[in-house]
């Protein structure tokens, strides 16, 4: 076997926890070299755990030339510049999704990426899921048939935290991206763009945010999309999809906690997950694994930064959907092998 990539991660609250102990425990071939978190006392507490290093500053994962790539699992507004650093470090990049929250500040991550010559992966989990992979098989051998609707939800149970709180974009940006790339990724390029979304609670309207949205989308194939989004449930963690062919239909369902059903006093009760890190550890496993093997394997990355860029800009154009209320109309253009997209009105 090669050597083991040395990797280093940035930011440990649970999602960033969660990357740390699969690239210590799980991957084979990954080195975990150190944890870096702003909070010393909490990347001390991870490396206590992981047997690594801790740090609290970012530098210390760019400045180290044993490092061969950096996660990236910090707050949202810190994407852009730790790529910028990373790449001029000639560090591979795995980032946690959204690449950013601005199209021209992303742009200049994707570009420092690329004439560094890095790879950069961003975090969509989704395609790497056991049962979306099958499902998207069905479609891609044309067992399907012509794809006449999408469907999907996407759910928390929030409520959002504060991090997550601060203007519209935020919600389609950081929850209803994952949904956009899912769309892209499973039924093709976007051509047209509704969203109705409201608010319910005083802390999410307060912030001008909404915390319920439905997205209609047209796909460049005539096919219709439904998107279902709520940041605050409730009752539980939920995401499922089902896509509805000429010939067939595939349901995606919703994991449950157990296979455990409790009858009781004329009710039949399931068991629903709280939260992403209960409903996706398949895939956040499957998606770290496919990052490294890419660096130790000198191979381009399944989910790039360009595909990063695109859900952003579907985010944005969401976003002016919602405020304008109107629709809006999208179009797109490929470069050297990747989508770019643009609001057209
Ligand atoms: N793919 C998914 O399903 C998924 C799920 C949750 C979160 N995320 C994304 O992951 C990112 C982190 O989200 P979270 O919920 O884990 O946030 P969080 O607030 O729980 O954790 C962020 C951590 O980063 C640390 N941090 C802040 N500034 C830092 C710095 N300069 N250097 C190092 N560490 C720093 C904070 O102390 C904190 O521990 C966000 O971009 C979010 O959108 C993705």
């Amino acid at each position: 076997m090669s050597n083991p990539v040395r990797v280093g991660v940035a930011g440990l609250g649970r999602m960033g926890r969660l990357h740390a102990y699969n690239l210590a425990e799980r991957i084979r071939r990954a080195e975990l070299v150190r944890v870096v978190d702003a909070e010393l006392q909490i990347a001390q507490e991870v490396a206590d755990e992981l047997r690594t290093d801790a740090s609290s500053s970012f530098e210390d994962l760019v400045e180290d030339p044993t490092i061969d790539a950096v996660v990236l699992v910090t707050p949202t507004v810190l994407h852009v510049p730790m790529i910028v650093a990373a790449a001029a470090a000639g560090k591979h990049i795995f980032c946690e999704k959204p690449l950013g929250l601005d199209i021209a500040e992303a742009e200049r991550a994707l570009t420092a990426s690329r004439s560094s010559g890095v790879k950069l992966q961003i975090g969509f989990h989704r395609r790497f899921d056991p049962n979306w992979k099958v499902a998207r098989t069905h479609i891609e051998t044309g067992e399907l048939g012509h794809v006449m609707l999408f469907r999907t939800s996407l759910r928390d149970k929030g409520p959002p935290t504060d991090q997550f709180l601060s203007g519209p974009l935020r919600f389609l940006a950081e929850t209803s991206i994952h949904d956009f790339d899912t769309a892209r990724w499973m039924i093709g390029e976007v051509e047209e763009i509704s969203v109705f979304g409201n608010a319910i609670s005083e802390e999410v309207k307060r912030a001008g945010d909404v915390e319920t949205a439905v997205i209609v989308l047209r796909f460049e194939s005539g096919a219709l999309g439904v998107i279902d989004n709520s940041r605050s449930a409730r009752y539980g963690y939920e995401c499922n999809t089902e896509v509805l062919g000429s010939r067939a239909t595939v349901r995606v369902g919703n994991n449950r906690r157990n296979d455990v059903e409790w009858l009781h006093d004329g009710r039949a009760v399931r068991f629903l997950v709280d939260d992403y890190i209960g409903r996706w550890p398949h895939a956040y496993l499957a998606e770290m694994d496919d990052f490294v093997s890419a660096v130790a394997d000198e191979r381009s990355v399944s989910v790039t930064g360009e595909d990063g860029l695109a859900a952003l800009m579907l985010a944005k154009a969401a976003d002016l959907s919602l405020r304008a209320k109107r629709q809006v109309r999208v179009g797109h253009r490929f470069e050297r092998g990747s989508v770019f997209y643009e609001i057209i009105e």
